[in-house]
């Protein structure tokens, strides 16, 4: 790792530990980089960045892969909103309050190039500011309601092979073999995830910490037509 993203991974860790921790920056470096290398094409996207560490984490690890999609990030900047039916009380509304200036303060500060940074509510901003083409997003709103927001408008613009990573999917430590568990801080989140991809679940769990999982869905990339797949012409 270079000085710059190390100084930033230190950074995040001490100042935003309740967001941003070095389970996810793993996930998250994991499946970007896989979905970079793998020449998906499209916008890098966070839904609910907050100060922005995870953004700014999201554009070091482009920097060090030598690519440079546009990154936006979204957040109403009024925290969470109140909390839904399928939403537990253990985030209040409110929760994770931040400005535009804190994103833009953090990407100066290590000399990272700035996102688009999109304030307002998701209802108000997907609809009209979100690219056409994504290739990896961070899906982070906490809600029910929020996350599936995001996933209605995100799906429909994944480019194949694409990849979601949702944050506060399951609970490992109450997830059983084969069936992973909502997490109790954030149940919505698999719920918005039943309701949208319905049975069986396109959303695996990534577990790297015995607190929480991961979501990550992989969009399909659709399978080429190739000669042998069509076989020979026959002659006439
Ligand atoms: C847990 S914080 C995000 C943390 C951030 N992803 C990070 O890694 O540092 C959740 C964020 O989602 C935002 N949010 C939740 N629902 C929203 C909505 N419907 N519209 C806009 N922002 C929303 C909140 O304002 C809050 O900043």
């Amino acid at each position: 790792m270079n000085d710059r993203r190390g100084a930033l991974q230190e950074y995040l860790l001490r100042t935003q530990p309740r967001t941003v921790d070095r389970g996810r920056m793993v996930v998250v470096e994991r499946e970007l980089t896989r979905a970079m290398r793998g020449g998906v094409a499209g916008a890098v996207v966070e839904f609910g960045c907050y100060q922005g560490g995870m953004t700014a984490w999201m554009r070091a690890v482009l920097d060090a892969l030598g690519v440079d999609p546009a990154v936006h990030a979204y957040d109403s900047f009024r925290g969470l909103p109140a909390v839904g039916r399928h939403d537990s009380a253990y985030l209040a509304e409110g929760e994770f309050t931040a400005s535009v200036g804190d994103v833009l303060r953090l990407h100066e500060r290590f000399g990272l190039r700035r996102p688009h940074v999109h304030a307002g509510l998701f209802a108000h901003t997907l609809p009209e500011q979100l690219p056409t083409r994504i290739a990896f997003a961070y899906v982070d709103g906490d809600r029910y309601e929020s996350t599936m927001q995001c996933l209605r408008a995100v799906l429909p613009r994944l480019a194949p092979g694409a990849i979601l990573v949702l944050d506060d999917y399951a609970d490992p430590a109450a997830s059983l073999p084969g069936r992973a568990v909502a997490q109790p801080k954030a149940p919505g989140v698999m719920k918005a995830c039943e309701d949208v991809f319905g049975t069986p679940l396109a959303v695996t769990s990534v577990c790297e910490d015995p607190t929480w999982a991961l979501g990550v869905y992989r969009h399909a990339v659709p399978p080429t037509v190739s000669a042998a797949t069509v076989g020979p012409k026959t002659a006439r």
